[in-house]
């Protein structure tokens, strides 16, 4: 969607310049997953080894979105499309900045994750499934939430009352469930290395 009679503005300083002096790409690394498969733990800890080795990085955090920019959505389906629009909105915006946006939500569908995918330049979009089982998850429960959607307190909740769709062909599964948070830190950087996203230290 577009507002009519808007011209876009070409910056002075292009994100190419912007990326040249921080001496890193900017991408997005959308972290997907059941609610307590370590999303947050994991982008959190990722951002620290990032900003570590002097690269600019934001963590956009699901719970934290949902206070402001998206504090009028719920979790029906086309609340949660909505909310990963304008999350996906605000992480273009980023990553036009120069910075390597670390984004933390459930997103529950293949098409939502997908359409953030497509408005972004190729290579620019880069899932990473927290892949943890939801007898994993639900053992965690560490907001309580599980236990509130077994006995029906809170409806439409992913896993239980509502479905997730796990990726298909992320850039990159860490296994959250199982594997310790250090070495899913690894995985994840030795992916961006790879990917000439981020310099070998
Ligand atoms: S998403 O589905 O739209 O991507 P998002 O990541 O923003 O979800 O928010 C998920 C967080 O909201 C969960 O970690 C949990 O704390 C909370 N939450 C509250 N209600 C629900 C629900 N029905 N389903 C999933 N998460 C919920």
């Amino acid at each position: 969607m577009q507002s009519t009679n808007v011209v876009w503005h070409h910056a002075t300083v292009s994100r190419t310049d912007r990326e040249t002096q921080n001496a890193h790409k900017s991408v997005i690394l959308w972290f997907t997953g059941l609610s307590g498969a370590g999303k947050s733990t994991l982008a959190h800890a990722v951002e620290a080894r990032l900003y570590e080795n002097k690269c600019h990085t934001f963590v956009i955090d699901g719970d934290n979105v949902r206070h402001g920019l998206c504090g009028d959505l719920g979790f029906s389906a086309a609340d949660r499309t909505e909310n990963i629009r304008r999350v996906g909105e605000v992480a273009k915006l980023f990553i036009e900045a120069g910075v390597i946006t670390l984004t933390a939500f459930i997103s529950p569908f293949r098409a939502d994750r997908d359409r953030v995918r497509q408005m972004v330049g190729e290579g620019e979009f880069f899932e990473i499934y927290c892949k943890a089982d939801l007898a994993v998850c639900e053992g965690r429960d560490v907001k309580g939430m599980y236990q509130k959607a077994r006995s029906g307190q809170i409806t439409e909740f992913t896993g239980i009352s509502s479905p997730y769709e796990a990726p298909e062909a992320a850039e990159l599964v860490v296994e959250t469930g199982t594997k310790p948070l250090e070495a899913c830190v690894d995985e994840v950087i030795d992916a961006l290395v790879r990917q000439g996203i981020i310099l070998a230290k």
